[in-house]
This record gives structure tokens, C-alpha cells and sequence, in this order.
């Protein structure tokens, strides 16, 4: 099990992104939080952006969509340059064609559940997809507590995705920090989203170093 390390740029500086991305080239992704205003409650960025960050990035785009209607523009995140693309499981009408057409389009699939959604019916969809991110926050903000209560998912998640074989990543979004970690990979989550605990730190490469050394303990 190979253990990354996603950094959310939602909490970098919005003025100065490509320098924010060069401040976390140590990890093993970007993680870009694309939310709509109507899927959650906060306006980002879109297509636009994530096509320009994708041509000056120093590692691969990890979108994350909250937004409705993810069957229509996920497969476009991928064609502008984000080689994961992650979907709401709330929001998407077809998830097997979305992460089919995420696919075709060359980057990894994978779709999110909220703190408030069970992953047990959405078992057989591992066969489609790379990763499931299992939102350790409700989505919408960067600097929420994290909730413990959602490691018994994450641990579910782990299970289904050892009986059903195959490298399938299992991502943890929200409050994830030097103090969070540790529990995330005993529950066995092993690609680990963090904004405020790297962007507010003085020194985000360090701050990728030290979760990654943590996460490895
Ligand atoms: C929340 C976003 C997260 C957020 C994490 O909706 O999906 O990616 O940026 O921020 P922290 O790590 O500060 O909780
Ligand atoms: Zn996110």
C-alpha cells in the first residue's frame, strides 16, 4: 500500500497559485476543491482554472467536485488536465458512465461519500473506479474539525476494497493533520488530504515531509 500525501490548495493563496504549487512539489498531488455554490455551500474555482493549473503544476491535479450534476463535467476536468477526478455519490445520476467517461478522458476515477452517507450501497461501483474518498468534514470549508466517526467507513471501505482485489486507493478529506494521521491509517485510508495543516504552515514542504513521515510510522 503506497501511502500520498494531497495537499488541498483551497487554503493556499488564490492570488498566487503557481507559486503555491511549487510550494508543495514534495507531494504526491494537488488537490483542487471545485464547489459550485448549490452542491455545497461555497464558490471556487472551475474548468477554467483547473486547465491553467494543470500547465504549470508541479505535481498531478486531484480534483474534487462538489457540484451538481457531476455525469456532465467530470469527464471534463480530466480532458483539462486533472489526472484524478473525484464525484459526489450524492450528486451523480450514473456513476458507472461517470467514471467510465473519467476514464476514456485518461485520468483516474474515483467518487466521495459525505460524513452522512453509508459506502455499502455503492460497493459494486469499486469495480469502476481507482479510489474512494471518504469526507472526513462535511464538504464545503477548509478548517474543520475532523470526525473521528467516520473510521469505522474508512475501515469498511478497506475491507470491501481487500475482498474485491486490486489497487484501489482510499482517500480521507477534512481535518487530516499531524495529530489526525495516525488514525486515518489504522483505519486504512492511505492518500491523505490536507489543506490548513500544510498551507498554514511556514514551511508546506515540510509540513508534506512530516505528515508522509507520520503516516509511515
Ligand atoms: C472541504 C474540502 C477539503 C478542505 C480540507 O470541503 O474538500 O479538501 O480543503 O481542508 P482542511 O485540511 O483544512 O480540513
Ligand atoms: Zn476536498
Amino acid at each position: 500500500m503506497s501511502l500520498q500525501i494531497s495537499p488541498s490548495i483551497l487554503s493556499a493563496d488564490f492570488a498566487n497559485l503557481e507559486a503555491e504549487l511549487h510550494r508543495i512539489s514534495a507531494a504526491d498531488w494537488a488537490h483542487v476543491d471545485v464547489m459550485d455554490g448549490h452542491f455545497v455551500p461555497n464558490l471556487t474555482l472551475g474548468l477554467p482554472v483547473v486547465e491553467a493549473l494543470s500547465r504549470v503544476s508541479p505535481v498531478p491535479l486531484d480534483a474534487h467536485l462538489m457540484i451538481e450534476d457531476p455525469d456532465r463535467w467530470a469527464p471534463q476536468y480530466a480532458e483539462a488536465g486533472a489526472q484524478s477526478v473525484t464525484f459526489h455519490i450524492e450528486a451523480v445520476a450514473d456513476p458507472v458512465a461517470t467514471a467510465r467517461a473519467i476514464r476514456a478522458a485518461g485520468a483516474r476515477a474515483a467518487f466521495a461519500v459525505k460524513p452522512g452517507t453509508a459506502f455499502e450501497p455503492y460497493a459494486d461501483l469499486l469495480a469502476e473506479v481507482d479510489m474512494v474518498l471518504v469526507m472526513t468534514v462535511e464538504p464545503g470549508f477548509g478548517g474543520q474539525a475532523f470526525m473521528t466517526d467516520q473510521m469505522p467507513k474508512v475501515s469498511a471501505v478497506r475491507e470491501a476494497v481487500r475482498r474485491h482485489g486490486g489497487e484501489i486507493w482510499i482517500q480521507v478529506d477534512g481535518g487530516v493533520s499531524a495529530d489526525t494521521i495516525g488514525t486515518c491509517v489504522e483505519a486504512g485510508a492511505d492518500v491523505f488530504v490536507a489543506g490548513s495543516a500544510v498551507y498554514g504552515a511556514e514551511d508546506a514542504g515540510a509540513a508534506v515531509d512530516r505528515l508522509r513521515q507520520l503516516a509511515l510510522a
